[in-house]
């Protein structure tokens, strides 16, 4: 019997399960445009609304990452770890862990996607760098993963395009929000770009897909079933989106504070995070008997200051400026600053968790009990960091130093971020819009914990 969208759609909307013909029939035909937009919507919205089962999410997984290009990273030898992080405010982990994990004898063959909205994108981010070309031939991006242990670059539009038609269909349905939907868009590109094994960083609170930590759970499980049940050793690690990872938002203050800690005195947060997800990187790579030991592996890379020699070979080999690892100043450099200050306007207008405001009162020390992530990621694009549709150019000095974060002690006068950009009316608006990011407390605050569970 020939298959049709309509009984498709009838069965989904009625709660029945999906077979493997009719997933294919469906991936393949939006893909090819034989299916139009209302139909698809329409089953997209019945599979948000009446949920696949962990089968039906691994075939249409299968399906989406078979709807173009494969990479076969066989010529490469050893075991090929990729990484993938859910999204974040602040995330530069793929420039530290990389290089670690390079460093620790892992290839690295990594493809890498541009910001968009809030999230920043790690080829935006090394494309700061002058010079940096984040497009290779294949035989060249082979060669320098099999030569130098690592190569980025940006991911081709032939990987999963069946997942960049859907994609594209769901953030205008209001289907986004989907375990299966979430965790088989993510998966098939991972799955297409053809390493071994996979790390998977899961995100999670005010800055993420999934705000609470069950929530995330269940989606790293859902990621880490479809990476193993197709052949690959999947872990995933749940960690906090609170807050910005590091101080930097935006793209060249990004590249200076991951280089930092590959000098070993970048903020402890990304260090932690970066040496802990290396440290996966190794053990899945076959380089360490343990979690434990990778990541004792990543630590003496960074300690030796092998990784940084990785980072630096990587920007030569994408014809980048090397010489920015240690001249800061061949970085983008914004024409414009302003600080958001703690003053009697900004007090005012904070929220409190315990406690109230007192504006007469300047030695007063109150405590950051909350940051509003999301808004620090929509500032930060507002500076002209970002973009909010595809292809629209960005300014690659500007973003946003969060200097204080959750549990940090203020008092008036305190400088709390400051704003950069070449955009001087950008870099303004940018700022009136984060005054009352912060939330704060007279009581003291802990930070939240970082690495919050490993799921296998
Ligand atoms: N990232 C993706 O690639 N797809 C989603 O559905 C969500 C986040």
């Amino acid at each position: 019997m020939s298959l049709n969208m309509i009984d498709i759609i009838t069965k989904k909307r009625d709660g029945g399960k999906l077979t493997n013909e009719e997933i294919q029939f469906f991936v393949n035909g939006y893909t090819d445009e034989s299916i139009p937009d209302y139909q698809a919507s329409a089953l997209l919205m019945a599979i948000f609304l009446k949920h696949m089962d962990e089968e039906e999410t691994l075939q249409l997984t299968q399906a989406m990452r078979d709807s173009g290009d494969v990479v076969d990273l066989s010529r490469v030898s050893g075991i090929k770890v990729d990484k993938h992080s859910t999204g974040g405010i602040g995330d530069k982990i793929t420039l530290v862990a990389g290089p670690l994990a390079a460093a620790c004898g892992v290839p690295i063959a990594k493809m890498s996607g541009r910001g968009l909205g809030f999230t920043g994108g790690t080829i935006d981010k090394l494309e700061s760098i002058p010079g940096f070309q984040t497009t290779l031939e294949p035989d060249d991006f082979f060669k320098q993963v099999d030569e130098l242990g690592i190569a980025i670059i940006g991911q081709s539009g032939h990987i999963a395009p069946a997942d960049k038609k859907i994609y594209a269909l769901r953030d205008v349905t209001a289907t986004v929000g989907n375990l299966s939907l979430i965790s088989s868009s993510i998966m098939s590109k991972k799955l297409a770009a053809g390493s071994d094994a996979i790390v998977l960083d899961v995100k999670c609170g005010k800055g993420a897909f999934m705000e609470n930590e069950d929530d995330a759970a269940k989606l790293a499980e859902t990621m880490c079933k479809i990476g193993n049940s197709a052949g690959k050793r999947t872990i995933a690690v749940l960690t906090d989106m609170n807050q910005p990872l590091g101080h930097a938002v935006g793209n060249s203050i990004e590249v200076i504070e991951a280089i930092e800690c590959l000098k070993g005195t970048g903020p402890d947060d990304v260090l932690t995070l970066s040496l802990y997800l290396a440290g996966l990187m190794v053990y899945l790579g076959g380089k360490a008997e343990s979690l434990e030991e990778g990541e004792k592996l990543a630590k003496e890379a960074l300690d030796s200051g092998t990784a940084l020699s990785v980072f630096r070979r990587l920007i030569t080999s994408q014809e980048g400026n090397p010489r920015v690892v240690d001249d800061y100043s061949l970085m983008p450099r914004p024409a414009h600053q302003a600080d958001l200050i703690l003053n009697k306007e900004v007090l005012s207008g904070s929220k409190f968790v315990c406690g109230e405001a007192d504006v007469a009162d300047t030695s007063k020390v109150y405590y950051i009990a909350e940051i509003d992530n999301q808004r620090v990621g929509i500032a930060s694009q507002h500076t002209g960091a970002g973009r909010a549709v595809k292809d629209e150019p960005i300014d690659p000095s500007a973003g946003i130093i969060v200097h204080k974060k959750i549990g940090d002690a203020v008092k008036m006068g305190d400088v709390l971020a400051t704003f950069y950009g070449n955009d001087e009316a950008k870099v303004a608006n940018a700022l009136q819009e984060a005054m009352h990011i912060y939330t704060l407390s007279e009581a003291p605050v802990e930070a939240p914990l970082l690495i919050k569970r490993t799921i296998e």
